[in-house]
Formats: C-alpha cells, structure tokens, sequence
C-alpha cells in the first residue's frame, strides 16, 4: 500500500565528455517536473540523475585531452551539478558510475548472474560503435552490405570498427519469450506507445546473447575474478538505477525496497534498446521487478539537426540561463517540445514564448491585477457574501482545468497539460478585461473586489499548477498574492485546490514583474503594443486610435521560404489600388508557401516598414493563434476586392 504513495524518476546518466548541453537538460527537466507533479499530489518522490563514466568513448576523449580518464571525469562533475542547481532541478541523489559503492554492487550483480548461469566465458567477433557504445547487429550490418553502403552505426550513422575478442555474455537469448509476454502484458511500460513497435520487431527478428565485457578496453568496472576484463559499460551504467537507492549494499534494503520498481523511466529515442529489451532482462535474471514505464522522448534539433559538437550546433544552457532565465527557458522547454516528437529550437521561438505567454499572458495579468488593488487601497481580498454568475463560472472552469491538466500530466503530456492551463490564463485575462474593473473600482466596491477575488482564485490554482514547470516564479506568484508554498508529504497540493478554496484572504503585495519582454520580431508587436495600452492607461483606446491603424485586405500572389528561418514566409501581396507590397511573416510552422498563394488575408498596412533577417517587410499580416501554438490566418469570409479597408 505504501507503494503507491511512492515515485521514483530516473534520467539516463549522461556520458562525461563534456559539460551538458540543451539535450541533456531536456531529459533532466522532464523528470525533474514529473518528479515535482508527483509531489505536488503528496507523493514521496526520489529523482535520480548523475553521470555514465566509464567505457572507450569517455577513454578516448580523456586520452585527447591529455588527462587520465577519472582526472578527465572529474573535471566535469561540477558542471553538471552547477546547471542542475541553476535550473532548480531538485535531484535526491547524483550517481556517478565511478563510485565505489557503484562499482561494487555491480561486480556483484556480474558475479551472481555467473553462479546463477546467466553469464559465461566465449569470444565475440562483430561491429561496434564507439560513440554510442553499442554492438551493431549482424543482421543490420549485413542489410548495409546488401544495399552497398558504408559500414556506420544505425543509430548515429558514424563509422563502425570491428571488433574480435574473448568476452563474456550475458545469456540475453533465453529472455526473449519473456520480454515479449512483458511487453504484451504491460502496454503502459512504453510512453508514448509507439515505442513499442521497434523493439518489438527487434526481439522478435532473434535476440543473440550480449558481450557485457571488454577485453581492449582499460577504463571501466575491473570484471569479477578475470583481470584481463572490464564490464561493458551499458552493464555497468543500467545498473545506476538500482545501486543509487541501495541494491547489492548491506543495511540499505529497506531503501530499496521503498523506491524499486521505478514509477517512470525519462529516456531519448536513441537509447531504447538499451532500456527497454536489455535492462528488463538483466533485471529478470535478477529476479527483480521491472520498471512501470519508460517515458521515450524525442530530440531537440537545431536547424533539424540533433544537437551534437561534431556539428558544432549545441546550445549552452547557462548561456541561455544568462539572457533568458532559468525558469523562462524550463516553460519553454516543457511548452515547445513535444516529448513524442523532435522539436526545433530557435531563439525567435524561445523569444515569442516567453514575451507572449509568460510577460504579456500571466506576468501582465498578475501586474494589472495587483497594481490596481493598490491604488485602489485593496490588498486584502476576501470572499464576497454572493458570488456572482460570473465569478463563480470562472472558478467552476478552475476545476475543470485541474481535471484536464492533471489527465495530460498523467499521460506525461507536458505540453497538452500547459497549453490547456493558457487556455484558462486567456479566460481569466478575457474576464478581467470585460468586467472592467478600473471603472468598476469608482462605482461598485463590492463588485470591484469580486473581479480582484476571482483573479486571485484563478491565480492560486494556475500558480500552483504550474509548480512542477516553473517552481521559482509558482512560488513568488502565490507569495504576491498572500499564500506560502511549502510541499508536504501526504498533502495533495491538487486536491487541496477546490477542498479548501473558500473562505481564504488574500493578502497582495505588489512584486517586480515576473518576466521580462524579448522584442524579437514585428509579429510579437501586436500583443506588445496592445499590452502597453492596458497596462498603463487600463480605459479603452479612441475612435482615433483604430482610425489611425488601417487594416487592408490583400491576395498572396507569391509566396517563398526564408532560408535559415524556421518561421518566417515571404509573401507579395496584392492590395489592389494601394499597390503590391513585400510581406514577412512568422508562419511557416502552420504554413507552406502552396496552402497560402491566392488566399485573401488581412494586414496592417501603415506600419514602419522594418527589416527582418536582413529582408524588408512592409506591413503585417493578423493571424491567430489556438491553444496548442498553431497560427492561423485571418481571411475575410467571403471574396472581397483587394485594398479594401476593414472598419
Ligand atoms: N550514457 C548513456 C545513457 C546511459 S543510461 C543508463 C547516454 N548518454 S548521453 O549523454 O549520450 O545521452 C543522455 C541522454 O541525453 C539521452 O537520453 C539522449 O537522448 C539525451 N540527449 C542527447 N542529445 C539530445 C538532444 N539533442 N535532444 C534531446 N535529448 C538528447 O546515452
């Protein structure tokens, strides 16, 4: 029964060659936040992260740098651990694969398995990858023969060496029924369950027993009773997850006892295979339980490239850290990149999200919401005696975005879960501008602290669901608005929510805003500009003021890709008796040039002329944006001739 009151997150241990980079704060991050999600439910939650030392790659790159291996290891420890703690990942514990209790507990599990049968003396001869540390199959080295090809790693299609050598196996071949009823059985273990297909298909096409030992490589766990061996490194870096909470370790089985079977295992596409059909079996010859769910994400791609430092492209998270924010760039990692897919960074994205979402949606509406409390002498909020109709839908929807937003995180549908949230942060905004409440504040005092009651209802429950993403900002929201943070086990912060939402004061304080603007590009103008407006005067613009803006309609008659930009098209576009113009805009992730030529859309068309990417845009296209960040144009409903003047 405790059990279920228990999680356990791992992240793969990342090989030491260099400090990390976006990707590896990717893997981090995600179970960071669902380590915080499981928390925030009154869950007992242990993270595990660390470093994967051992083996030829980090032997080789050691080597190139002058340094012994742990010399060389060493000198990134810090690295790792500085990034983690600036970008408030909360890890239990750092294993590094170079401890001793490591060390030891994994000769243990190789000498068991030995006595038990599963491990034996032979030679291999075969490809290997030294960069992802893998043993090419036969079957697809022979398919590279077949279609002519150089011989290259299926995975990172490097050059692959041969390899020939006494080894010892680890009898991998006698699992393979057993893999597959597990799989059959537990179709959650793979997250997303697409997944499963591959590995499927590769146990079935005949799973060979698997070197676990090396004989030409120095650097890695001394082989249990055989000095000429060391432990293959996946053998020795898998096992990371059981020896960190104890196993093999006298006086620590109740340790591990409490966490193991891991609750979620966050993982990159290219290491499946090592996850899902060798660790199971290894830990079945162990006899221990297997893990509930590997949670397979995509990669971050720059220019649709993995990042990787052969290509020169990887991106320095402290850098980021430095101009964005850590939190800032945790929203946007956790909001952009879809977990099942490969997502493309680019600085404009990062830009527009934070400008859009965080300073103009939630920082402007918290900002609005407290500066008006101030002037208006009303930083203690409590219940109205009668909500209004009004009011209470809101805080009905309230409970409703829990519902779904707690159904995604369940799914690890990180960015479902946040867009749904902005879905609600619009429908607060939505209301708070409707009611009007800088009038409302001279004629109805009553009516005046409802709207600012509401607002601050709304803010505690996106607050607080937004902890696991953004802790730091989560917490000096709700401080602004009179509430204290602090995680307890056994209280379920979610369900506390609507249990104890009544009868609460709010005591405001005005704090700095909570996120700075980025002005990237032309497109952020609209929100930008528009945001001014409410933020300083909160009363309605003139009739002169829209004069002033004049909106054409015009037809795409060209329509062409920037090269180097992910979002920006380049469009002419005919208005008519005003003429042809030059349009840029950022919509090329909904867009191509084809679905847009001969369509009639609507711009601003006295804007200053301005330069993006080195190319001019005369004027701006209005789009839309839905709740999962797909941009749509804004055509009129029926054909209308071109350089008409919207009114
Ligand atoms: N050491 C092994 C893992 C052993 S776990 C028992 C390893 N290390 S790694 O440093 O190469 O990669 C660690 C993780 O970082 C992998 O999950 C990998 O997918 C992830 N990423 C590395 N580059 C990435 C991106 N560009 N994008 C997202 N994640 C990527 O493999």
């Amino acid at each position: 029964m405790a059990k279920r009151n228990t999680c356990y997150v791992t992240t793969p241990i990342y090989y030491v060659t260099a400090k990390p980079h976006l990707g590896s704060l990717y893997s981090t991050l995600l179970a960071d936040v669902i380590a915080r999600w499981n928390r925030l439910q009154g869950k007992k939650s242990f993270m595990l992260t660390g470093t994967d030392e051992h083996g030829q790659k980090v032997a080789q790159a050691a080597q190139k740098a002058g340094k012994t291996p742990k010399e060389f290891v060493d000198g990134f420890i810090d690295a790792y651990k500085n990034t983690w703690h600036t970008y408030n990942i909360d890890y239990s514990y750092f294993i590094r694969t170079t401890d001793k209790a490591h060390v030891k507990a994994v000769q243990q599990w190789i000498s068991d398995l030995i006595e038990k049968g599963d491990i034996y003396k032979s030679h291999y001869e075969g490809w290997y990858c030294t960069p992802c540390e893998t043993f090419v199959t036969d079957n697809e080295i022979d398919e590279q023969k077949k279609a002519k090809k150089e011989l290259h790693c299926p995975s990172c299609s490097r050059q692959v060496h041969h390899i020939k050598e006494e080894t010892y196996f680890f009898r991998l071949s006698a699992y393979q029924d057993r893999l597959l009823k597990f799989y059959e059985d537990n179709p959650d273990f793979f997250c997303p369950p697409e997944r499963a297909k591959e590995v499927i298909n590769f146990v079935k096409s005949g799973l060979k027993d698997l070197s676990i030992s090396r004989k030409t490589v120095k650097w890695g766990i001394p082989f249990p009773g055989d000095q000429e061996h060391v432990t293959y490194v996946w053998a020795d870096a898998l096992n990371n997850y059981i020896t960190a909470i104890g196993y093999g370790q006298k006086g620590r089985e109740d340790e591990f006892n409490t966490w193991w079977p891991a609750t979620t295992q966050v993982l990159g596409k290219d290491i499946v295979r090592f996850h899902a059909i060798y660790w199971p079996a290894f830990l079945m010859a162990s006899d221990l339980a297997l893990p509930k769910q590997l949670l397979v994400h995509g990669w971050i791609q720059v220019d649709k490239q993995k990042m990787s430092k052969s290509l020169g492209n990887v991106i320095d998270p402290m850098v980021l850290k430095d101009k964005y924010g850590a939190e800032e760039v945790r929203y946007y990692l956790m909001r952009h990149m879809s977990i099942t897919h490969d997502s493309n960074f680019t600085i404009e994205d990062l830009e527009q999200t934070i400008t859009s979402d965080l300073a103009n949606d939630l920082g402007n509406l918290l900002n609005r919401m407290t500066s008006l409390a101030e002037k208006n002498d009303a930083m203690s909020i409590t219940d109205p005696a009668v909500w209004s109709k009004s009011a209470l839908k809101l805080i009905d929807e309230s409970w409703n975005v829990i519902e779904d937003f707690s159904e995604y995180m369940s799914e690890n549908l990180i960015h479902m879960a946040l867009a749904r949230l902005w879905k609600f942060i619009h429908q607060v905004n939505a209301y708070f501008h409707a009611q009007e409440p800088w009038k409302l504040a001279k004629s109805d005092r009553d009516a005046f602290m409802q709207v600012l009651g509401v607002t601050c209802h709304s803010l505690r429950v996106i607050a607080t669901l937004l902890w696991p993403i953004m802790p730091k900002k989560s917490e000096q929201l709700l401080q602004s608005i009179g509430m204290k943070f602090e995680i307890k086990e056994e209280l379920s912060w979610v369900e506390n929510l609507k249990l104890s939402w009544k009868g609460r004061t709010f005591m405001l304080s005005k704090i700095a805003a909570l996120f700075k603007k980025h002005e990237s590009k032309p497109e952020e103008d609209t929100p930008k500009q528009s945001e001014k407006k409410t933020e300083t005067s909160d009363e309605h613009i003139t009739i002169d003021d829209v004069i002033k803006v004049e909106l054409l309609v015009g037809t795409i008659e060209q329509c062409e890709e920037i090269a180097k930009s992910d979002k920006l098209l380049k469009m002419q576009v005919n208005f008519g008796q005003k003429g042809m113009r030059q349009i840029l805009a950022g919509i090329k992730s909904s867009y191509t040039p084809a679905d847009l030529v001969g369509k009639q859309a609507i711009f601003v068309t006295n804007l200053k002329p301005r330069k993006m990417m080195g190319i001019e845009s005369q004027g701006m296209m209005l789009i839309s944006k839905d709740e999962t960040g797909k941009v749509h144009i804004n055509s009129p409903v029926t054909k209308v001739p071109n350089g008409t003047r919207l009114h």
